[in-house]
C-alpha cells in the first residue's frame, strides 16, 4: 500500500515536471554549428557553405536534402537534423511571433504602380517571386530594373540595399542597368558596382554559384535582392527525356530551398525567371505551361504570368499568392524601364 503511494507521488512528480513551460530558446545563435555532437570542422563548413548558417537552420533542414549536398550518409543526416532540433530547443512560432518575423518584411517597386499594387506593394523579402513567360514577355526586364530599384532609397521604392545575379543564358547587359541607373538619377557606375554577377555554365555550376551566396553575404550584409535567370534554361538543356526527370526536379529543389532558406534568414527577395514551353497536347486555353512546372509552383510564394498586351504593352497575372486576390496588372517596358501602361497612368 505504502509502495503504491510512493508511486503515485512519482507520478505527480513526473507531470507537475512535464507542465513546467520550457523557455523558449531564442539565444540559439550562440551555439555554432561545429559544437554540434557529431559534427566535426569539415562538415560544418560543408554544412554552412549548402546555406545551413546557424542551427535553426539546420533544424529546420531537411535530412535527404542535407545527406546528399554534404555528401554524408542518411543517418548521419537524420543525426545531425536532430541534434540540431535539441540544440535549438525549437518550439512553435506563436502567431505573435510570426506576425513580427512577417513586419520585417520589405517591398521592391517594379517601377509600375499597377504592377506593384497587384503584388500587394511590390516583390517581396523572404519571399520567392517566379515570373513565368514568353520570349520577350519581360521577365529580363524586370530583373534589370529590380536590380536597380533595390538599390534606391527607400521612399522610391527600394531598399538601398545590393544585388546578386545568377545568368544562366548569357543575357546580362551592363548597359541596360545603366541606361536604367541613369533613368532614376543614379550614378550607372555605382549601381554595376552593387551587383555582383555569376555566370553559370550548367546546371551542378548554377547549384554552386546559389551556394556561395551565403559566404557574399557574410561579405556584403546590404544584400537585398537574388536574381536567377533563368531558374531552369541549363537543367532543362541537360535533363532531356522522362527517364531522368525525376533526378532533375530533385535537384532543382535542393536549388528552391536554398534559396527560400537564404530569404527567410536574410529578409532577402529572391527573383526568379522561367521559360514557358509549349505544348501540343493542349488544344484550348493556354497551350503553354512553366517549365519545372510543379516543383517550382511549390515552393515559389508569388507567380507571376507575364504575356504581350496590346500596342506592346505586358500584362502581368498573379497566378499563385498565399494573401493577394489573383488579378491582372498591365505595364510597359520603355527605354527608361518598367513603368505604367499610358492608359493606366490617364486613369
Ligand atoms: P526570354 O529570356 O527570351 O525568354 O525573354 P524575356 O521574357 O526575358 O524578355 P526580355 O525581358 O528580355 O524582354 C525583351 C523585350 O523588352 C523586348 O522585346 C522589348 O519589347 C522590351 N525592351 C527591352 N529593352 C527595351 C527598351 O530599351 N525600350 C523598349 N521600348 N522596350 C525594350
Ligand atoms: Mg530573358
Amino acid at each position: 500500500m505504502a509502495k503504491k503511494e510512493d508511486e503515485d507521488e512519482t507520478v505527480e512528480e513526473k507531470q507537475k515536471e512535464e507542465e513546467k513551460v520550457e523557455p523558449i530558446d531564442t539565444d540559439y545563435e550562440y551555439k555554432d554549428i561545429k559544437d554540434l555532437p557529431g559534427v566535426g570542422a569539415a562538415t560544418a563548413s560543408k554544412i554552412r557553405n549548402a546555406g545551413y548558417m546557424d542551427i535553426i537552420s539546420l533544424a529546420t533542414a531537411n535530412p535527404l536534402e542535407l545527406a546528399e549536398i554534404c555528401e554524408v550518409g542518411e543517418p548521419t543526416a537524420r543525426k545531425i537534423v536532430a541534434e540540431a532540433r535539441e540544440a535549438s530547443k525549437m518550439n512553435f512560432m506563436s502567431g505573435l511571433e510570426f506576425e513580427d518575423k512577417r513586419k520585417s518584411v520589405q517591398r521592391i517597386s517594379t517601377g509600375s504602380q499597377a504592377f506593384d499594387i497587384l503584388l500587394g506593394g511590390g516583390v517581396e523579402t523572404q519571399a520567392i517571386t517566379e515570373c513565368y513567360g514568353e520570349y520577350g514577355s519581360g521577365k529580363s526586364q524586370l530583373a534589370f530594373q529590380l536590380a536597380v530599384n533595390v538599390q534606391l532609397p527607400k521612399e522610391k521604392g527600394g531598399l538601398e540595399g545590393h544585388a546578386i545575379w545568377i545568368d544562366t543564358e548569357g543575357t546580362f547587359r551592363p548597359a541596360r542597368i545603366e541606361q536604367l541607373a541613369v533613368a532614376k538619377n543614379v550614378d550607372p557606375k555605382e549601381v554595376l558596382q552593387n551587383i555582383r554577377i555569376g555566370r553559370a555554365y550548367s546546371s551542378d555550376h548554377q547549384a554552386l554559384l546559389v551556394d556561395k551566396i551565403p559566404e557574399l553575404i557574410n561579405k556584403d550584409p546590404k544584400i537585398k535582392l537574388i536574381i536567377v535567370d533563368s531558374m531552369m534554361a541549363l537543367f532543362r538543356a541537360e535533363y532531356v527525356g522522362r527517364g531522368t526527370l525525376a533526378d532533375r526536379q530533385q535537384k532543382v529543389n535542393v536549388v528552391l530551398h536554398t534559396l527560400q532558406r537564404l530569404a527567410d534568414r536574410f529578409n532577402i527577395a529572391v527573383y526568379i525567371t522561367n521559360q514557358v514551353m509549349a505544348r501540343p497536347d493542349v488544344m484550348f486555353g493556354d497551350p503553354t505551361v512553366a517549365v519545372g512546372g510543379h516543383i517550382i509552383g511549390h515552393v515559389a510564394t508569388y507567380r507571376i504570368y507575364l504575356r504581350k498586351g496590346k500596342k506592346g504593352s505586358r500584362v502581368a497575372k498573379l497566378v499563385d499568392s498565399p494573401s493577394l486576390p489573383e488579378g491582372e496588372a498591365v505595364f510597359e517596358i520603355t527605354a527608361n524601364g518598367i513603368t505604367d501602361a499610358e492608359e493606366e497612368k490617364k486613369k
